[in-house]
């Protein structure tokens, strides 16, 4: 279980990946100076070290980690200190070559970048838990160290891997889910296309095959591959349990961009939630992007607090086109991740290095050293996260949920379905914006979070749902909540089979309406609804059943059938909404649920303003990011922390400019804005 806040230090951590072996110790004094200048107290060190300290198998070398964590300690700057194990030395490969990893077409992965071995290889196991042990008997009372670090970005490169020694695991994880060979073809209907298995070494795992492989092969195969990291993370969780008193985290990829680990399911496993992110610069609601990975990570952290472990000062090497950050976006993106729930904001990595893949990403120290936009920029950052030490412990304010189920997201886009264009990113993205334009802030969580405390729960393209998810949600709208749930939802269960009867399968009842066929549109095909808005790439056959029609298509293939829905069950609304409606169209229909809902944002803001409130107990802080290029005026009360000003009712915030209220009154749970409207009561 996660220690609820034993790991914060005195306000918000703030630091950056540290890597003092790329450089001559005469740099390492200039380094601990630039920091505390900065303010930076937290780093994370040794992350990629060791074949350094491993130079070839049981022989340790700690003499430069031994100094470098002196050096950092007399300068009064804490360790996050890594197991070292990201990723493995040349020597491993060399002796050990069936530690390598294979692609689906059996290609070995070479030596040569980062992470190069079979996440089920037990050598690497055997030979990275030997490494663990010592680390952490040489260091576990090191009066630097404040946290443990395991690996780095468990499955970010090697999370499938096809070779033999993955093929026997995964039998052997299957035998584990399944007891008996033929609950395993029932559960992947292999009595399709003539895959029955008689004996369990006929199995392998999804390899490059003829034609479509069989979905649920697949998506068992995706479940042992998040487990199969995330048994590396217990595995050196374990071995640092029995040897060190810090709590011990791992740094999570929750965003749309990384699909393959199943966070919800590993949180237990670590003390604290840590996170990366990175901005798509091609995305121009990146900073939305953002908002949702953090709001994401704190559903994962169960609304505790939570710790941004990387992101970037400007910009990454490793997009086509790496921009860099314009002046003050690096402070709106910490910042906001801070008002979203991070109790500390570090970066990749202290100081941009000279060589390797990694020399033009970004850091706290550009190559052009410390007279420049970006260091001047993190000393600011700094200062204002020292301003905001207040704030660490405290949770943010959110009365929405969005349910996110990885399982669904893997299900969702397995091949061979109705149309590609339904990816799982789409429609949440789509919901998450439009509450973000709307002012209002969502937990994003596992459908089986405790949905009672919600006003209004979205469930964006849940393809695959558990019958309990299900129920859960169908017990949250009877007992008085309203939900909306969209298209190519409640389709199958757990084994992806069709949930039979008529879609939307298992929301059918709930949401009153029986789907007896899809009418996925072409590229580019739209239809127009009587309500005047538009939408593309989804239709169904949909006839209500129970429930009462809120707009119809006009044209396309279906004219006059239902694409939204509201049905009344006990004291609660379930809307099901069967198309992809347009931005504008959508922005209308959350506006309506929010107010049906009586949710409404912590104090009204122009567009581009994002507001997001964090409280505990008595007292409440007003997080206030200007993405726009004007000054933004909004009602508050109390002091900037960032400026140290008071605002008697009236907050100014310059173009691009961030502002923390300490309210002076902590505002009360925001209630409803308006009583709900009377077709809600209908
Ligand atoms: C992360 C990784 C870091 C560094 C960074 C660059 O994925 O954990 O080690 O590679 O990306 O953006």
């Amino acid at each position: 279980m996660r220690q609820h806040g034993s790991w914060q230090g005195d306000g918000i951590y703030f630091g950056a990946d540290y890597n003092p072996e790329q450089w001559p110790e005469q740099v390492w004094a200039e380094d601990v100076a630039l920091m505390r200048q900065a303010g930076v107290d937290l780093v994370s060190v040794g992350i990629f070290s060791w074949a350094l300290l491993e130079p070839s198998p049981g022989r340790y070398e700690f003499g430069w980690l031994d100094r470098a964590l002196d050096v950092l300690h007399a300068g009064g700057i804490h360790v996050d200190l890594a197991t070292a194990t990201a990723s493995p030395p040349p020597w491993l490969a060399h002796r050990h070559p069936e530690t390598l990893p294979r692609t689906a077409d059996g290609t070995v992965l070479w030596p040569g970048g980062r992470q190069g071995y079979c996440p089920s290889s037990p050598i690497f196991r055997e030979r990275s838990l030997a490494l663990v042990e010592t680390v952490a008997d040489r260091y576990a009372d090191h009066p630097a160290v404040v946290m443990w670090h395991v690996s780095n970005e468990l499955g970010c490169h090697n999370v499938h891997c096809y070779c033999d020694v993955s093929a026997e695991a995964f039998r052997g994880w299957l035998r584990e889910r399944y007891g008996d060979l033929d609950r395993l073809n029932d559960a992947w209907g292999t009595t399709f296309w003539s895959q029955r298995y008689h004996d369990w070494a006929e199995i392998n795992p999804p390899r490059a095959a003829l034609t479509f492989a069989n979905p649920t092969q697949q998506l068992d195969f995706l479940r042992f591959s998040s487990d199969e990291q995330r048994a590396q993370l217990r595995a050196e969780r374990e071995v640092l349990k029995r040897r060190v008193r810090q709590p011990v985290t791992t740094n999570f990829m929750i965003g749309m961009g990384i699909k393959h680990m199943d966070y919800h399911s590993w949180a237990s496993d670590v003390d604290l939630v840590a996170n990366d992110h990175y901005l798509t610069v091609t995305d121009p609601n990146a900073h939305l992007g953002l908002a949702f990975a953090a709001d994401h990570t704190r559903g994962v952290a169960g609304g505790d607090p939570w710790l941004l472990m990387e992101h970037s000062t400007s910009a990454v090497n490793w997009q086509p086109r790496n921009v860099a950050k314009i002046p003050g976006q690096l402070r709106r993106n910490s910042l906001t991740h801070v008002a979203r729930g991070a109790d500390g904001v570090l970066f990749f990595q202290w100081r941009a290095s000279r060589a390797g893949a990694e020399k033009f990403h970004s850091a706290l120290v550009p190559h052009a050293g410390p007279e420049t936009k970006v260091f001047d920029e993190v000393c600011r950052l700094g200062a204002d996260l020292k301003a905001l030490a207040e704030v660490r412990g405290s949770r943010v304010d959110a009365e929405v949920a969005i349910l996110f189920d990885w399982e669904a997201w893997w299900g969702v886009e397995l091949d061979s379905h109705p149309s590609v264009d339904v990816t799982y990113a789409d429609r949440m993205r789509a919901l998450y914006d439009a509450l973000w334009r709307a002012g209002v802030t969502a937990d994003v969580v596992h459908p089986s979070t405790d949905l009672s405390g919600y006003r209004l729960v979205l469930v964006p393209t849940l393809y695959l749902v558990r019958d309990a998810d299900a129920e859960a949600l169908r017990r949250y709208v009877a007992g008085g909540g309203t939900a909306l749930v969209t298209y190519f939802s409640g389709i199958v269960d757990e084994h992806d089979h069709i949930r039979l009867g008529g879609y939307p399968g298992a929301f059918r009842e709930l949401l009153g309406v029986r789907t007896e066929e899809f009418f996925p549109l072409l590229a580019g095909e739209q239809v127009t609804l009587d309500d005047g808005s538009t939408a593309d790439v989804w239709t169904e056959w949909l006839h209500p059943a129970g429930a009462q029609v809120v707009a119809s298509y006009q044209d396309g293939p279906l004219p006059g059938v239902p694409a939204l829905t509201r049905h009344r069950v006990g004291d609660g609304t379930a809307w099901y909404l069967a198309t992809r409606l347009d931005e504008a169209a959508t922005d209308a229909l959350v506006g309506r649920l929010l107010t049906e809902a009586g949710v409404r944002p912590p104090v009204a803001a122009p567009p581009g303003v994002e507001v997001v409130r964090r409280r505990a107990d008595d007292r409440s802080w007003l997080f206030v990011v200007n993405h726009t290029d004007a000054e933004a005026t909004l009602d508050a009360t109390g002091t900037d922390l960032l400026t140290g000003q008071p605002c008697g009712g009236t907050l100014r915030v310059p173009a691009g400019e961030v502002a923390v209220v300490r309210e002076e009154q902590a505002a009360t749970q925001a209630v409803p804005a308006v009583e709900p409207s009377p077709a809600a009561a209908a």
